[in-house]
């Protein structure tokens, strides 16, 4: 059959948003400038938080957040095993110790008895993923923090949308990391931003963000700008376009009915797949929570003949592809070798991490397809 290959994901990118783009190109300022302000100042208001900081990527923003924590050789930040690399890394990069807690294999998240359990008297921060855009344990991890003294920077990149108790996240806490990379809830290309509500932390990742120059160089080169600097810090180059503003300008505005969107298609999954032999459906949304369905992403019952890898290779010979997040983060090489973590150490993640495979989900996705996804799950699982 000749029908066309169906990724796991794919951006909306409206003609608008596309106009914005080619506006910005012709403008004569495409780094760092008024979109970019523009869109930060629309942040704010979408979270009802000051001074949201735009970048380069959520991994830039994990990075500027921990940096800013001032770790010092030895201290512990404490994460989920199920995650991508990024989360780790920034806390090895910011000079953390990188410690695990077990999910609950109820929700993905942190759960917080074994997050308890990590935590020592070397403990400086605790960095809940908000795993597929549901959000984690937040009272509980809030609570445990507040009373060990601890920083909480979320790892928000699935969770731009998602709502814990009627509450926004990035509207409340301590500190957010939010992702635009193309497969995430919006986009700008690639981009991230950080929210705080910690005044001293928003300096430092202003400085952080370029160069250890505390006014962008749009504030230098513009008509109201002085183009002398001076450098308070040694800093990265951690900045957002403005051709990648342009994009966020008409996102953000979309976002709603982007998740409204996935939710309507997960719960399509949700009733179509149910009782699919093999199959485990992911944790669904909880009462009085908005869960951003960044992924759809079902287990795949290891048995005789099959396995998640050969489910995948399955689907993609019939035309559809998949996604995998994540494999366990701490059973690569580099994780094993420096930091001694072992297989069988997180076994609620790493049973997770063996089955679970990402279904095609994007707001554009449509129902004939879906139930081109769902048709092929049935046949490869033979339910
Ligand atoms: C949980 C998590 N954290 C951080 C990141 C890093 O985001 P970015 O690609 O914007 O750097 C990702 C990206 O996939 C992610 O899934």
């Amino acid at each position: 059959m000749n029908r066309e290959f169906l990724p796991f994901s794919k951006p909306s990118i409206s003609e608008e948003a596309i106009a914005e783009v080619v506006a910005c190109l012709r403008s004569g300022w495409i780094t760092t400038g008024p979109r970019t302000q523009k869109f930060e100042e629309m942040l704010g208001e979408y979270f009802g938080a000051e001074g949201v900081q735009v970048c380069s990527s959520a991994t830039a923003g994990l990075l500027m957040a921990l940096l800013a924590l001032d770790l010092e050789p030895g201290d512990e930040v404490v994460t989920s095993p199920l995650t991508f690399a990024a989360t780790l890394n920034t806390i090895v990069l910011a000079g953390g110790k990188p410690v695990l807690a077990d999910i609950d294999p109820a929700t993905y998240n942190l759960c917080p008895g074994r997050l308890a359990e990590a935590i020592t008297p070397r403990t400086r921060a605790v960095v809940p993923v908000h795993f597929a855009g549901r959000a984690a344990d937040l009272e509980a991890i809030y609570r445990l923090a507040e009373a060990r003294g601890l920083r909480v920077i979320e790892d928000a990149a699935h969770a731009i949308g998602t709502e814990y108790r009627g509450r926004k996240i990035g509207s409340f806490g301590d500190t957010q990391v939010f992702s635009f990379h193309p497969n995430k809830n919006m986009t700008t290309g690639e981009g991230g931003c950080v929210v705080t509500r910690d005044a001293g932390m928003r300096d430092r990742i202003m400085k952080l963000r370029f160069h250890g120059i505390d006014r962008n160089a749009w504030d230098r080169f513009s008509k109201r700008g002085l183009p002398h600097y001076d450098i308070a810090l040694a800093g990265y180059k951690f900045n957002l376009m403005d051709i990648q503003a342009a994009l966020g300008l008409h996102q953000l505005p979309a976002l709603d009915g982007f998740l409204e969107r996935r939710k309507i298609l997960a719960a399509r999954y949700e009733e179509r797949l149910a009782g699919v032999a093999g199959l485990r459906l992911p944790p669904g949304e909880p009462t009085g929570d908005r869960h951003a369905w960044h992924l759809f992403a079902p287990r795949i019952e290891s048995r005789a003949g099959m396995d998640r890898d050969r489910f995948m290779e399955a689907l993609k010979a019939r035309d559809v592809g998949t996604g995998l997040h994540y494999q366990a983060v701490h059973l690569s090489s580099y994780y094993q070798e420096r930091w001694d973590f072992r297989p069988g150490q997180f076994p609620a993640a790493e049973a997770v991490c063996a089955e679970i495979v990402s279904l095609p989900l994007f707001p554009d996705l449509s129902e004939a397809d879906q139930d081109r996804v769902i048709e092929a799950v049935r046949g490869v699982l033979g339910g």
